[in-house]
């Protein structure tokens, strides 16, 4: 294999969230669940983290650094900058412009994310995001951030992975609020859209330069049996609900069949700048009628897949070519796409590497056959905090000490480090690790 190069101006960068490793992050609707015993595994706790909060930033920005990277995906923490409603935290905020000034000191670009995962605890209390005002608080906030952070920041996510959080959130029981309702899950989805409309023209009105995206999690689903009719079926109408649902919004509005609320949001049309795609596996799905509670789908895991969703619950088939089907996937969208997050925890000591290269090589033959990628954002610079699963998967390329905060780097972190280096992928790497298995 030749010398596969990226385009001039590739973003390459790591993606993080706020609670997963500032620590001290006690205001939210997560920090309240992780109270409640057995909703994290070993009980682990955000309480540290990666002390980002603490200080620790400055280090690892410079980690980032050290490793050639040109863009780092953050988020900035609701709860901190609007510890009540309405009421905004000058010093949260200060905090936030020394963080993405250090970011600026070392070339480094930010997308900053306004909303992973995490709520304010009076916005929780106050029916989250089944309120039907939640959209225009979310829009107050977004545009509060904006106008003091905008001039440190252009690349703007409203919501990380909306169709994880309503089903995590809202159908599954595993984060809170704790729900198992698909109908809930459809509200809150419908919510999430409007309140990126809403906050995609508040952040435009105080900052002129912005460009405003959504990140939605694709996961592809494929038929177990490709010759089954009822497998095509439920593969089909998987994708539609998981991945489709919150993006045909952004769809002109009358040029395809809309299905569920989320797609109805008119307001929506019009309001993406940009794509941010977080994509981790692929799943083969089959129909089977005596699993009404896993909604009639069959999906048999190797022995491999099974040990990796012993420490990671949403572990699925690791396949490169995802990554190129999924991008292609959005290409009706017409807009530019960001891999925003994408990366696999530790299992053994080049699994990571594996799934790097051989992603990576899967993403270059998506931009050869136009796909409008700009960017690339591996999941995570640090093991961090990995919400219900505790500490447990090691996602980062750093290795984390957590009692210490000792940073080690993994074999994934130089291997990164050359491609950034190198803006592209080199034969020997393509040879020694282009493989994911
Ligand atoms: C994604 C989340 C991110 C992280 C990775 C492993 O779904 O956006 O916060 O937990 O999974």
């Amino acid at each position: 294999m030749p010398f596969l190069s990226f385009p001039r101006d590739f973003l390459w960068g790591t993606a993080t969230s706020a609670h997963q490793v500032e620590g001290q992050n006690f205001n939210n609707d997560w920090w309240d669940w992780e109270q409640k015993p057995g909703t994290i595994k070993r009980g682990d706790s955000s309480r540290v983290a990666c002390d980002w909060w603490g200080g620790r930033y400055e280090e690892d920005f410079d980690r980032a650094r050290e490793l050639g990277q040109n863009a780092l995906r953050l988020s900035i923490e609701w709860s901190r900058i609007e510890p009540h409603s309405g009421q905004f935290d000058d010093a949260a905020l200060s905090r936030y412009r020394d963080m993405l000034t250090a970011l600026q000191e070392r070339g480094i670009t930010p997308l900053v994310t306004l909303h992973h995962f995490t709520n304010p605890r009076w916005f929780a209390n106050a029916g989250g995001w089944l309120n039907p005002n939640a959209p225009s608080t979310f829009a107050r906030f977004a545009e509060k951030s904006a106008s003091v952070l905008g001039d440190l920041c252009s690349l703007w996510a409203t919501i990380n992975e909306p169709n994880i959080y309503a089903y995590a959130s809202y159908m599954s029981h595993a984060w809170t609020p704790g729900y198992k309702n698909l109908f809930a899950a459809l509200r809150v989805l419908e919510n999430l859209v409007r309140a990126h409309s809403e906050a995609y023209h508040s952040i435009k009105s105080v900052q002129l330069n912005a460009r405003v995206g959504w990140i939605p999690h694709i996961r592809p689903f494929s038929p177990l049996d490709p010759g089954s009719p009822l497998d095509q079926i439920l593969s089909a109408t998987r994708s539609r609900i998981f991945n489709e649902a919150v993006l045909r919004a952004f769809l002109e509005p009358n040029s395809h069949i809309k299905l569920t609320p989320p797609e109805w949001v008119r307001e929506a049309y019009g309001t993406l700048d940009f794509i941010g795609m977080n994509y981790y596996y692929s799943e083969h799905a089959g129909f089977d009628l005596t699993r009404p509670s896993e909604y009639f789908t069959r999906t048999p895991m190797s022995p491999e897949i099974l040990k990796l969703k012993e420490i990671f619950e949403y572990a699925g088939e690791v396949e490169p070519s995802g990554i190129s089907n999924a991008a292609q996937s959005l290409r009706e969208f017409e807009v530019p796409l960001y891999v925003t997050e994408n990366g696999i925890f530790e299992a053994d000591p080049e699994n990571q590497t594996r799934y790097l290269v051989s992603h990576l090589i899967e993403l270059h033959r998506a931009i050869e056959e136009g796909a409008k990628i700009r960017g690339y954002f591996w999941w995570t610079l640090i093991d961090n905090f990995e919400w219900a699963e505790g500490y447990a998967p090691r996602f980062g390329l750093y290795r984390l000490n957590i009692e210490t905060q000792e940073r080690t780097p993994k074999l994934v972190a130089s291997v990164y480090a050359r491609i950034v280096k190198e803006n592209g992928i080199a034969q020997d790497l393509a040879d020694r690790y282009g493989r994911a298995e």
